[in-house]
């Protein structure tokens, strides 16, 4: 049963009104790692629950407490919870997605506002922050709603869904409220549903769409090295005191070789070689080396072989330098020595590893490593956030059916992929409600999610749109046979 032709018409006959609705969205810069952007990420999360409730969703906003950002005392932003049809001869598919965005501002390099929606009509591009990381997405399962409310036609399933505005900032608080939903038993909000699924990645090229079966997980720290009761004068204190920059930039440069090797005893080791048939797979994912350079901007990946480059962004752990606060930054040539600096960097994990085996390995080599400085300066080693890997069996008709839908409505086989990224919450449904969990994603791998002039293409929204209906019929064409 593929997705009733009514509906297709409708998704192709409102393309500028879901268009209109993605460039209200992206207008609210919902930046969950920005303090002053809080109440901003409140108004998305009430924009996207009077959309759910506008096209019939009972919902719920719930209040995930409070936490510290920037040094403040921060209320979280609400989680929403929401549900439509309660058949019981249907099956229940809950629906995740996050409504907050990274940062973006327009003297990061964008060539547009990144909170104004900018169509680009030679190429079709919607460009803006969030655009395809994650608003379209969400979007697209508004889209559906609507459709069905306007053409008064029945939904194909039951719907739950989650929607949160911290996924940006590691999902704080979403881990406590799934659990605690799940102790309810029967009277919990996601009791019931048989199966998940989550649009919030990328094909892997700009050509075949992908679903996706696994994600890594991180984990993230920081390394604060303080000595100096102040910013001192080089000239004046230069070989006089332990410089906290020289300290920290010397085990900044023992966490990776710059083959990506980690140097963290035991971290590597975790995860097993491939077998060949497993490489196989990424020989024949529709995917080049010049792919990846296209994406990345610059003909520097670290190998000439396809497979050994998908394999370390998705089978293998990575470890990432991301910058270290309190360094000298700006332009001219001060001769400070900094008093206090954090270097940040994160490690993408994949199973067995989790943050819980993985941090301990990572503090221990860490202070035996500042030890042999034999500095007397001070050492203190913050884990900002973290989350688990997931890979999921894709043998199950939740992929089944993704893959129905995928032909349908874009003709092609889709490729079958891991994912680099993480997405906290993934392993958390999958382990608490005990249902397979897809992902099922939109956007294609150029566009930009986190960096400057992000977008959605307009085909990939309106297609998309179509995609996920459509996936919703599958699931109940495919699990009536059953
Ligand atoms: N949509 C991404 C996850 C993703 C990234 C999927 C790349 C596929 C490819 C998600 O919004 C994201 O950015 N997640 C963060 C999570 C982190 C803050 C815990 C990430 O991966 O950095
Ligand atoms: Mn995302
Ligand atoms: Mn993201």
């Amino acid at each position: 049963m593929s997705a009733p032709a009514n509906f297709i018409d409708f998704i192709d006959n409102n393309a500028d009104k879901f268009i209109q609705r993605l460039a209200d969205a992206v207008a609210i810069p919902s930046i969950s790692g920005d303090a002053s952007r809080r109440g901003d990420v409140v108004k998305m999360a009430l924009f996207l629950d009077n959309q759910l409730k506008s096209y019939g969703v009972e919902t719920k906003l719930v209040d995930l407490g409070e936490h510290t950002l920037e040094g403040q005392q921060l209320k979280l932003p609400p989680a929403i919870l929401g549900k439509i049809g309660t058949d019981p001869k249907k099956k229940t598919v809950l629906i995740y997605g996050h409504f907050d965005v990274q940062p973006a501002e327009l003297s990061d390099g964008w060539d547009t506002d990144p909170f104004t929606l900018t169509i680009d009509k030679a190429t079709g591009r919607l460009i803006g922050r969030g655009s395809s990381d994650d608003k379209g997405p969400i979007l697209g399962w508004v889209n559906i709603l609507e459709a069905h409310k306007s053409l008064g036609l029945e939904l194909p399933v039951n719907l739950k869904f989650c929607f949160e505005g911290m996924e940006e900032s590691g999902s704080e608080g979403l881990d406590d409220l799934i659990e605690s939903e799940v102790k309810k038993g029967k009277g919990g909000w996601f009791d019931g549903v048989d199966c998940v699924c989550i649009s919030d990645n990328y094909w892997l090229n700009t050509r075949t769409p992908a679903i996706t079966y696994g994600l890594r997980g991180l984990t993230y720290f920081k390394l604060n090295i303080s000595g100096p009761g102040r910013d001192l004068h080089s000239g004046v204190f230069g070989r006089t005191v332990h410089e906290p920059m020289t300290d920290l930039v010397k085990l900044m440069s023992r966490l990776v070789d710059p083959d990506g090797k980690i140097l963290i005893p035991g971290v590597d080791e975790m995860v097993d070689a491939p077998s060949e048939a497993e490489r196989a797979i990424y020989d024949n994912l529709d995917y080049n080396i010049a792919d990846i350079e296209e994406s990345a901007g610059s003909a520097t990946a670290l190998s000439s072989d396809k497979a050994t480059v998908l394999m370390g962004r998705m089978r293998y752990p990575s470890l990432s330098i991301h910058g270290i606060e309190g360094a000298f930054h700006g332009v001219g040539a001060k001769t400070v020595i900094p008093a206090h600096v954090g270097g940040k960097f994160s490690i993408r994990l994949v199973p067995p590893q989790t943050p819980e085996n993985i941090n301990p390995l990572v503090v221990s080599y860490l202070e035996a490593e500042f030890a042999k400085l034999n500095s007397k300066n001070k050492l203190d080693i913050e884990c900002l956030h973290g989350g688990k890997p997931w890979v999921e069996n894709f043998n199950h008709w939740n992929y089944e059916a993704a893959k129905k839908a995928t032909e349908a409505v874009y003709k092609k086989t889709p490729d079958l992929t891991r994912e680099g990224g993480s997405i906290p919450v993934t392993l958390t449904f999958a382990e608490s409600l005990g249902v397979n969990v897809l992902l099922l994603p939109m956007g294609r791998g150029d566009d930009g999610a986190h960096s400057t002039n992000e977008k959605l293409d307009r085909s990939n929204f309106i297609e998309g749109t179509k995609l996920l209906g459509t996936y919703l019929y599958e699931v109940a064409a495919i699990t009536s046979k059953a």
